[in-house]
Formats: structure tokens, C-alpha cells, sequence
């Protein structure tokens, strides 16, 4: 109890020392061309209208057969959208935009290097590439309607090219972080049953070619240790007809695409007619216990809640420029630059490599070559960017019209340094705070519709009704000046379905909480809750202060600390593991651990190491430790629980409160000098 109390006291104080920011307003001109600049979209998206509502959402898409039923609840809380619908992703995100936009480009890929040239694929290259895989998928790999693949793949065209020809096919597709270990990869090759993996020979980051055929080798092997066998290794050139990676091809297992591509040149696969509610993609994201969650996503909602949100909170119009800075291993990257853009005919970009290769002015060059106008990236990014080249956004000729903002809150100094530097105070910037779970924003303004508030992100999308309940069940009201758990009261056309053969996980994770009934099948009495602690102004502005749950999230990664616990334990040496998140000026948050040793053993610089590589090697390099403290014990209640709040705080200096009631009180002593020195 007395460990509750805190939390909730440091939450509520957040919320009342961090004013309320001023109102910025999208000029006139970004107003004047606006997707939505009608301000009755919110009567239209109104809890009395719920689920009706969303029709314009599915409208945005073509249909081989329309829905007959909006929402089905029969199967609460795994709900149905545009049900007895008929559609096919793969056909939305290009065969239909040929006849108007064939010969304009849908993804400009930008290699890190910058003496590479820039590939823009157009809309009809992109159909004909997505056929040719989709064949070479069907035929060659054998794969059929809902079956799953894994997918390794780094930054660059053949990424969304496989998802969408896996997207024709029906075929699942599971795409896995290309930082990710050999490991991890495993571990979700495994819980998805896949039996094919789809990778790259190698790729770059940083200025060198990284090689990632290895991390495809460790994990069909670690795979085969658990029972999951994968018999074809699909390997993608980052140079067609040169390979980069490791020597060594396994014979019948490992086929270079672009080899085999060549028998299926001019292929055409007619896409299968999807049930709107077939899975369309799982992806794995960290959770409160060690093993990671597939999350599963429908084809027809979240097609259509990806494209909608596009269209009206990105603002993206065909002849826009539009470049989203994330990764499309995470959930930002398959509905906020593959999907949600493609659906609606847009120009993305992909950048292959960090944005401070090979200086902090590089993003800021790329805009300016293709001429972007909408932007879209991660407050570590603008953090880390603002750090180093502060005044490199002044040096180069592009203009945004739109920006937006995602992952973590972002402080309001740094959300001014990103208004009037990068956007050079003419951009209109939505922060818009999801989850991969959501499929698509939960919170944000509408840019032309709703001032910014830096710090906040907004009131609840149209259709989206979020709710704070505290831990008694209780609702905090806007303007109460208290933090909640912050719930949605409505399912949504963009929310995954379940988790990938856990859906009790699924329930108890998401719903049991505020469960107004169990065996209830109206959607009414089952609000989503989702992890994170808000505040809501009187103006009904959302912020967000963070995680309630034993989640970390660095750099706008989610990070389970009970995942890394588990990676340091796999050290034989190791008897216990503790993770706790420590504030960081650019990654926001960054995992510090304690371990305590088996009897015997001695501490050293060495083991240090060792323990921390392994959590690289399980993990993967985004998961490393900022520091491996090796304690004699950890502080724990008389009950044997440790205490991880008292490792936080004297993480990040603070002041670690009353340890008298601990079974081993001296213990916090040594090891705040080993920290603090
Ligand atoms: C968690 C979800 C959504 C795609 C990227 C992360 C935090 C996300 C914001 C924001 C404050 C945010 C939340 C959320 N978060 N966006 N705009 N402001 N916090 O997806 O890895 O599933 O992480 O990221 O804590 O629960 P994810």
C-alpha cells in the first residue's frame, strides 16, 4: 500500500506543477487547405452516434462486398468491425490509385549514405513489385491465406513491398524491429508459428554496413531449440545481385529474393477478398511480464482507422510530400507509413539510417531534396536533434506545412524549440498520443480544427471518448487537477482484436480492471484501459505522465522491464534482477539494473559486461542497461518483494522515502554509495 501511495502522490504533483501552456493556432493558410475544417466532425463522432459514426472512415476505402453490420459486440471484448465485408489491403494501398497516380511516387527511399541515390518507386512499380513477391510468396515459399511470416527487415522499399504482397495473399505478416536480436526474432517466430523468415543480407546505420543475415541464422536455430521449425530463410539484396552478408547460405533453406524473383517477372496475383475482420498483421510489444504480446490486427477497421486518421489528423493530400522518421518495425511505421499514407495515395519516405548521419543537419537536407512538407518523428529525435545542431533547421530552404509528434510526452520547451526551429513557426503540430495496440491516434488536436497546447495531446480523436477512472473505480473529472488511469469508453475500428492465442491475457490485461460485467456483450461496459496515467484540463486537453505499469519506455520504445530481468537471468551467475527506469535528457526514460549474484560469486567489471551483453544478445542493443550495478542484496519488504521504487529513486538521485519497514534497511545505504558515490 504504502508503495501505491507514492506513485500516485509523484503523479499528481507533475499535474500541479506543470502549468497549463498557452494556445498556439495553425495559420490561415494551413486552415485554408485542411482535410477537416469542419467543426461538426465532433457532433458527427458523438457517443450519441457511436458506432454509426465510422462509416465515414470505411468510406474511404473500396470494398468488394460492403459491411452489413458496423459493429458486432457478440464476442466482447474481441470486437468486429464492418462485418460480412469483403476487402483487400493490398489492392487499397495500390491497385486502385493506378488509374489517376500510376507515374507518381508512393515511397521515396533514402539511403543512409548520401553519395546513393534516392529510389522513388512509383505507384505502378510498386504494384508490379508487390505482384512479383506475392507470387514468389504463393509459389516458391508456399504460403496461403492465414498463414503467418516473420519479417527481419531494416529500413528500405522491399520492407513495405512484402508486407503488402504478403497483404494480397491473406498471409499474416509479423514484421520484427531490425535492431532486434537473433533472439527476440526467435521468440516471435515461435509464439506466430511461422515457417518462413523474410530478411535483409545487411544494411546500414551509422555510416557502416551492419550485417543482419547472422541474426537470421541464430534465430531459425534458437526457433528449432523450441519446437518451431523454419524451413525457408527469403534473403533480400540490399544490392540486387551482390550479397553483404555472411558467407555461409544454408542450402535449401537460404534464397536470395532477388535470385528467385526472376521467375515470377511479370506475375500477376488477382488479392484475395479478405473478411474485413481477418487478421491483417501481428506485432509484438512489451508488456508487464516477460513475454512479449502479438498483438493482432484486423484488416477492414484498421485499414480504415489508419487511413481516416491520415487523411484528418496528418493532413496528407496526394500531392503532399510526406515523411514519417520512424521505423516500420514499431507500430508507427505499419500505420503511419505504410498503411494509413499508402491507403490514401500519399508520397512517403523511408529513410534508412539515424538522423544525425553524417550530421545533425541531414534530416533537415532530405526535406529540402524531396521537398517534404509534412513531417513526423519521436521527442527523443527532436530532443537529440535540438542538442546537437540546434540551428541547423535555419540552414536549409524547405517548409512544413504540418508536423507531428509521438511516443513519449514531450516537454514543452522542446515542443517550442521544435515549433519555431524546425517549423520555423508556420507548421500546424499534432502530438498524438496511441499505442500499439490502438492501430491509430487515441488523443490529438485535429491541426486545423483545435489550437496546440505544447505538452498536451489534445482531446480525444473524433470517435474516441477516453475516460479517467481513478484506482477505486471512480471518475476524475476534467479539471480536477488529479491524475487517473486513463480509459477509452468505446472500441474503435483501429483497436487490435486480441492477443495472438492469449485471449485471456488479452482480457485481463486491457478490460478487467473497469469491467462493468463480465459475461456482458455490450460494448458499454468494457472500457479499454491503457496503461498509461493522465491529467485532462477543463478544456478536456489530455496529458500524458507515463506508464502505470512495469513498462519502460526509451526513445518511444516500449520496454518490459520484467523482458529485461529475464534477458539478465539468462547469465547463470545471476540469482536476481531488478529493472527501474531512470530519466534521461534525450531518451527520455533508460533501464538501470541490479542484479545480486549467486552465493559465492564475486562482483567484477567483467561480469558486468557479460551481463549486460546478454541482454543485447536476448534483446537487443535498444535494451542495454545504462548501468549494471551488482549489489550484495537488494532491499525488499519483510515479504521477500523487492522494493524496485527504492532502486528508482536512487537511480535518479532522488529521495528514496521511509525504508525502516524493510526486512534489510541497511542495505539501501551501501547501495545509494555505490550509486551516488
Ligand atoms: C506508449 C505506447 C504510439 C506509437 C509509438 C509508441 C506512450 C505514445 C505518446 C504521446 C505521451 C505517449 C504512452 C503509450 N506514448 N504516444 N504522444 N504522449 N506518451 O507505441 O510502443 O506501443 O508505446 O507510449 O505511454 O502507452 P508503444
Amino acid at each position: 500500500m504504502a508503495e501505491k501511495e507514492v506513485v500516485e502522490t509523484s503523479e499528481a504533483q507533475i499535474a500541479v506543477h506543470w502549468g497549463e501552456e498557452e494556445f498556439y493556432h495553425p495559420s490561415a493558410k494551413f486552415i485554408a487547405q485542411a482535410n477537416m475544417a469542419d467543426e461538426s466532425v465532433y457532433d458527427r463522432f458523438s457517443l450519441d452516434n457511436f458506432p454509426n459514426c465510422y462509416k465515414e472512415y470505411a468510406d474511404l476505402l473500396d470494398w468488394y462486398e460492403y459491411w452489413d453490420e458496423i459493429l458486432d459486440t457478440s464476442d466482447a471484448p474481441c470486437f468486429k468491425w464492418f462485418k460480412g465485408g469483403k476487402i483487400n489491403a493490398s489492392y487499397n494501398c495500390v491497385d486502385r490509385h493506378l488509374p489517376k497516380y500510376k507515374n507518381k511516387t508512393a515511397i521515396h527511399f533514402v539511403p543512409e549514405l548520401e553519395e546513393e541515390k534516392v529510389d522513388h518507386v512509383t505507384y505502378q512499380e510498386l504494384y508490379v513489385r508487390v505482384n512479383e513477391m506475392a507470387a514468389l510468396l504463393r509459389d516458391f515459399a508456399g504460403l496461403k491465406r492465414g498463414d503467418r511470416v516473420t519479417l527481419h527487415l531494416p529500413m528500405s522499399a522491399e520492407l513495405p513491398i512484402t508486407m503488402l504482397a504478403c497483404a494480397r495473399l491473406g498471409v499474416i505478416h509479423s514484421q520484427v524491429f531490425g535492431g532486434f536480436s537473433g533472439k527476440a526474432c526467435a521468440d516471435r517466430i515461435v509464439d506466430s508459428g511461422s515457417r518462413v523468415l523474410i530478411t535483409m543480407d545487411a544494411y546500414y546505420r551509422g555510416g557502416k554496413l551492419l550485417d543482419h543475415k547472422e541474426k537470421a541464422d541464430q534465430a531459425v536455430t534458437l526457433a528449432a531449440k523450441e519446437g518451431q521449425k523454419v524451413d525457408k530463410v527469403l534473403i533480400w539484396q540490399r544490392y540486387a545481385g551482390k550479397y553483404s552478408g555472411a558467407p555461409d547460405m544454408v542450402k535449401d533453406r537460404d534464397f536470395f529474393v532477388n535470385d528467385v524473383l526472376k521467375d515470377y517477372y511479370g506475375a500477376r496475383v488477382e488479392p484475395e477478398k479478405m473478411n474485413a475482420e481477418e487478421p491483417l498483421f501481428l506485432m509484438y510489444t512489451s508488456g508487464t511480464t516477460g513475454k512479449p504480446k502479438g498483438c493482432q490486427h484486423g484488416t477492414g477497421g484498421y485499414l480504415a482507422y489508419t487511413a481516416g486518421t491520415s487523411k484528418y489528423v496528418q493532413d496528407i493530400h496526394p500531392e503532399d510530400v510526406y515523411w514519417c522518421m520512424a521505423d516500420i518495425g514499431w507500430i508507427t511505421g505499419h500505420s503511419y507509413i505504410v498503411y494509413g499514407p499508402l491507403a490514401i495515395a500519399a508520397s512517403s519516405v523511408i529513410y534508412e539510417g539515424i538522423p544525425n548521419y553524417p550530421d545533425p543537419g541531414r534530416p533537415w537536407r532530405i526535406a529540402q531534396d524531396l521537398d517534404v512538407n509534412i513531417f513526423h518523428t519521436a521527442p527523443t529525435a527532436i530532443r537529440a536533434l535540438r542538442k546537437i545542431g540546434p540551428d541547423e533547421p535555419a540552414k536549409y530552404n524547405y517548409e512544413f506545412k504540418h508536423m507531428t509528434t509521438v511516443g513519449e510526452p514531450i516537454e514543452p520547451e522542446v515542443w517550442k524549440w521544435y515549433y519555431k526551429s524546425v517549423g520555423k513557426g508556420k507548421a500546424a503540430i499534432v502530438d498524438t498520443w496511441w499505442q500499439t495496440e490502438t492501430g491509430g491516434f487515441l488523443c490529438s488536436t485535429l491541426p486545423a480544427l483545435k489550437p496546440m497546447k505544447p505538452g498536451s495531446a489534445g482531446p480525444g480523436m473524433p470517435g474516441i471518448h477516453p475516460i479517467v477512472y481513478d484506482d477505486e473505480g471512480a471518475v476524475v473529472e476534467a479539471g480536477a487537477g488529479k491524475a487517473g488511469n486513463i480509459c477509452i469508453q468505446n472500441p474503435w475500428p483501429g483497436m487490435f482484436q486480441t492477443i495472438w492465442g492469449d485471449r485471456d491475457r488479452f482480457v485481463d490485461t486491457y478490460f478487467a480492471r473497469y469491467c462493468k460485467d463480465p459475461k456482458s456483450k455490450k460494448w458499454q461496459d468494457w472500457p479499454y484501459m491503457t496503461g498509461d496515467a493522465a491529467v485532462v484540463a477543463a478544456d478536456g486537453y489530455v496529458r500524458i505522465l507515463g506508464r502505470i505499469d512495469d513498462v519502460i519506455n526509451v526513445s518511444g520504445h516500449r520496454l518490459g522491464t520484467k523482458e529485461i530481468e529475464s534477458a539478465a537471468l539468462v547469465c547463470e551467475e545471476v540469482a536476481e534482477a531488478a529493472v527501474v527506469p531512470v530519466n534521461h535528457e534525450i531518451k527520455g526514460k533508460e533501464p538501470d539494473l541490479y542484479v545480486a549474484l549467486k552465493p559465492g560469486l564475486k562482483a567484477s567489471a567483467d561480469l558486468a559486461k557479460k551481463i549486460s551483453d546478454t541482454i543485447s544478445e536476448e534483446i537487443g542493443k535498444i535494451a542495454k542497461p545504462r548501468k549494471v550495478w551488482i549489489v550484495a542484496d537488494m532491499p525488499k519488504t519483510r515479504s521477500g518483494k523487492i522494493m524496485r521504487r527504492v532502486l528508482a529513486s536512487i537511480s535518479n538521485a532522488q529521495d528514496e522515502g521511509d525504508v525502516t519497514t524493510l526486512a534489510n534497511p541497511e542495505i539501501v545505504t551501501e547501495i545509494k554509495k555505490m550509486v551516488q558515490g
